[in-house]
């Protein structure tokens, strides 16, 4: 048999990216948080003082991006976060950035992807689809809590406000916008922990095998 895909799926702070990373260790497979790339590519377009909303720049920083821009540390900030959900929305850049995701998910044993389009673009026939989703109000709590763990000193209003923006720029864009695949199992952590969360992954993950 082939490679065993995971495809995890969902909005900004629902917990995909925890699920994701521990549902890899669990079955043993490679690891890709596939908003890095997103991320990367806007930090690039910062750094070299460039408008992420700047289609043709945005198309040629994401063709220059080498491995040591995925450098997680410097790509985790909401300014960071917005601007990846601008440069997203450009076709140039999803093209720029699909093989290496499709290598990830084909190479070894197989890999855990998450995103926002890896059930329904980047890995439509994976073996196992998830769309990890959780209420808004939810979310922003998680991303406030987060946020303030970093030190940082953020407003609520503020963190709701720019989820509530970023999920509207990623349901609505033309190219592979966030929607849950037709053969996707939804998991809603409104009211689960992380642990509980990855417990649940777990049993509809082992379902699908
Ligand atoms: O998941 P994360 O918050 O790191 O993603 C940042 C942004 O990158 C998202 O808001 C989205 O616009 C974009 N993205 C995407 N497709 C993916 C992963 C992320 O368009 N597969």
């Amino acid at each position: 048999s082939g490679p065993l895909v995971i495809a995890v799926d969902g909005p900004a702070a629902s917990g995909k990216s925890t699920v994701a990373r521990r549902l890899a260790a669990h079955f043993g497979l490679a690891f890709l948080d596939t908003g890095l790339l997103y991320r990367a590519v806007a930090r690039r377009m910062i750094d070299r003082h460039l408008d992420p909303g700047d289609a043709l720049a945005a198309a040629g920083e994401a063709e220059a991006l080498v491995p040591e821009d995925v450098d997680e540390r410097r790509l985790r900030g909401e300014g960071v976060g917005q601007g990846a959900s601008k440069v997203a929305v450009v076709p140039a850049v999803r093209a720029a950035l699909l093989p290496f995701q499709r290598r990830i998910a084909t190479s070894g044993r197989g890999a855990v992807l998450a995103g926002r389009d890896v059930g329904t673009v980047i890995c439509p026939d994976a073996t196992c689809k998830l769309y990890v989703t959780a209420s808004v109000a939810e979310r922003a709590r998680r991303r406030f809590e987060e946020l303030r763990g970093r030190g940082e000193a953020p407003i609520y209003e503020r963190v709701l406000e720019e989820l509530i923006e970023r999920d509207r720029r990623d349901q609505a864009r033309s190219v592979a916008p966030l929607r849950i695949a037709d053969d996707a199992l939804t998991l809603d952590t409104t009211r689960l922990d992380a642990d509980a969360s990855f417990a649940e992954a777990v049993r509809l993950v082992s379902g699908q095998l």
